[in-house]
């Protein structure tokens, strides 16, 4: 889709489909409003007072202009109530909006800018917040579709501001919104992708095309380089599946010095059969998207190259599948961790924490400053937290609250979950240092401490997102499939950290 930023007046294009914002419990309209209004002969007033249009969040109102605006439509979005109004509520109703105008075969949408003025909204944030709702809501994924859609897709968003005056501010939102949405389509596209398409390999393809397109550094090590640098966690999930594993390494270099401000690591199974533990097969195939957080570092790291913070950042992903074979880790078995540290294998579906733990630990060697780690890591954050908000668990307060906040601002919902020591106990093996289950208890608290023994004293932050990696109907400006979550999340971060600095844990 072309986005565009054009100077004019609303009330003129020739667009197919204009659509402009309303807020709840309007009684009259005015500025663009009312000139549509008063070219509709009333119109838009009559459905107010008929109750028609009522401006809920969302609320969508498609007025035929029957030639008395040069427009063919006019759609009307509530936008809830304006004290109410921020950037996600803007996404939220442009994705709501756009995907039915979609469905109504709408080909090009003029739009204007909403709500700026409103809430300390500017015409920066909230162009940048129609954009990441348009390209985010009308996502979608045709990859092995033979035959075209009879949905069409809209060629062209245009944005009318009346004047140059905002111009380049309203462009910067626009670009802005771009890059972020992109990022996050990207991260969707390889979690959607199914496993035989989505190998280790090809992740690590993926990779490179993201380091070539934008000038990163790229390291990614075979098997052979793994075992020599010790990981064993990561190599014995792997041993059971006939593709190679691929460890992958970016690195975006934003200021003059070798140290690494921040590390992103990623989970990267792109398939969790269980492996000997084998999993119920019933929706067995939803663990096509437990790659999901290595996606989401990947496509959030071409993203910040592009913003060019001076941060120096790097990306991990242990990328394996997680199967049964005749080769495969079996219950019992004893891994020894990159950092030294023992794990005993209660179940081989408990594979996450074992290739997070040499990503940790590969991160620490490398001598990350802080550490994010974003994973499908346990059905209990699900449980606990549903579909809607991202577990999150840290070493580092200071740390979290910005990470919590990032979030907040792109809509990515965030709660912190508790790391109280007593749950440690659960953790606890009689042959090994650790365990790899602490049971169904507290299940995403005990697999968050299992990351910890192996994020050790830095400051690191842990996002499960088994609950929030993919939903199984729209919501908003998330479609249904893979959701790109917290990739916007990851690079507000990323940004944020080029004005401050993380105090590091005391050891
Ligand atoms: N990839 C799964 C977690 C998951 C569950 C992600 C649902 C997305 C949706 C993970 O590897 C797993 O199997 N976890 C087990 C751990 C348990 C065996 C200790 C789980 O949560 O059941
Ligand atoms: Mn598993
Ligand atoms: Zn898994």
């Amino acid at each position: 889709m072309d986005i565009e930023v054009g100077i004019g007046d609303i009330g003129k294009t020739r667009a197919d489909t204009i659509l402009l914002g309303i807020f709840d419990n309007v009684k009259k309209t005015s500025g663009d409003l009312g000139g549509i209004d008063k070219s509709l002969k009333g119109e838009i007033t009559k459905l107010i007072k008929q109750g028609e249009i009522k401006g809920k969040l969302s609320e969508i109102t498609v007025i035929h202009s029957l030639g008395n605006n040069p427009a063919g439509r006019v759609a009307i979005i509530g936008l809830g109530k304006s004290e109410e109004l921020t950037p996600d509520k803007i996404r939220i109703a442009i994705a709501d909006a756009c995907r039915a105008l979609r469905k109504k075969g709408a080909k090009q949408i003029d739009i204007t800018l909403m709500g700026v003025g409103v809430n300390e909204i500017t015409a920066q944030s909230s162009a940048q917040a129609i954009v990441e709702g348009a390209l985010l809501g009308l996502y979608t994924f045709n990859q092995h579709k033979t035959k075209k859609s009879e949905q069409g897709e809209i060629e062209r968003l245009v944005i009318i501001i009346p004047n140059s005056k905002e111009k380049s501010e309203v462009q910067r939102g626009v670009s802005n919104g771009q890059i972020l949405a992109e990022a996050t389509n990207m991260a969707r596209d390889m979690v959607n992708e199914p496993s035989n398409y989505m190998t280790p390999t090809v992740m690590a393809e993926e990779a490179k095309r993201v380091a070539t397109k934008y000038k990163l550094e790229i390291q990614v090590f075979e098997r052979k380089q793994m075992q020599e640098l010790g990981m064993g966690a990561l190599l014995g999930v792997a041993q059971g599946s006939q593709q190679p594993p691929k460890f992958i390494v970016l690195k975006y270099q934003g200021r003059d010095t070798k140290t690494i401000d921040i590390a992103l690591v990623g989970k990267g199974i792109t398939f969790d059969s269980g492996g000997i533990s084998l999993k119920p097969s019933e929706d067995m195939g939803d663990m096509k998207g437990d790659m999901a957080g290595g996606a989401a570092v990947i496509a959030a790291i071409g993203a910040i190259a592009q913003f060019k913070p001076k941060v120096n950042v790097m990306a991990i992903v242990g990328a394996t599948e997680n199967l049964p074979s005749g080769t495969a880790l079996k219950p019992a078995d004893v891994l020894t961790a990159m950092n030294g540290k023992t794990i005993e294998i209660i179940t081989t579906d408990a594979e996450g924490r074992l290739t997070l733990a040499d990503a940790l630990g590969y991160a620490n060697k490398q001598g990350a400053k802080q550490i994010i780690d974003v994973a499908t890591l346990t059905g209990a954050c699900e449980v606990a937290l549903g579909n809607i908000t991202t577990g999150a668990f840290t070493n580092n307060q200071e740390l979290i609250d910005k990470v919590i906040v990032a979030g907040n601002e792109v809509g990515d919902k965030m709660w912190q979950l508790p790391m109280f020591d007593e749950y440690k106990e659960l953790n606890k093996s009689d042959v090994a240092d650790l365990k790899n289950s602490g049971g169904r208890k507290g299940g995403a608290i005990t697999a968050a401490l299992f990351l910890g023994e192996f994020a050790e004293k830095n400051p690191w932050v842990h996002l499960d997102i088994a609950g929030t990696s993919s939903l199984d109907k729209p919501q908003g400006y998330y479609i249904k499939g893979a959701t790109g979550v917290p990739t916007r999340t990851l690079i507000k971060l990323v940004l944020s950290l080029e004005k401050t600095e993380v105090k590091r844990n005391e050891s």
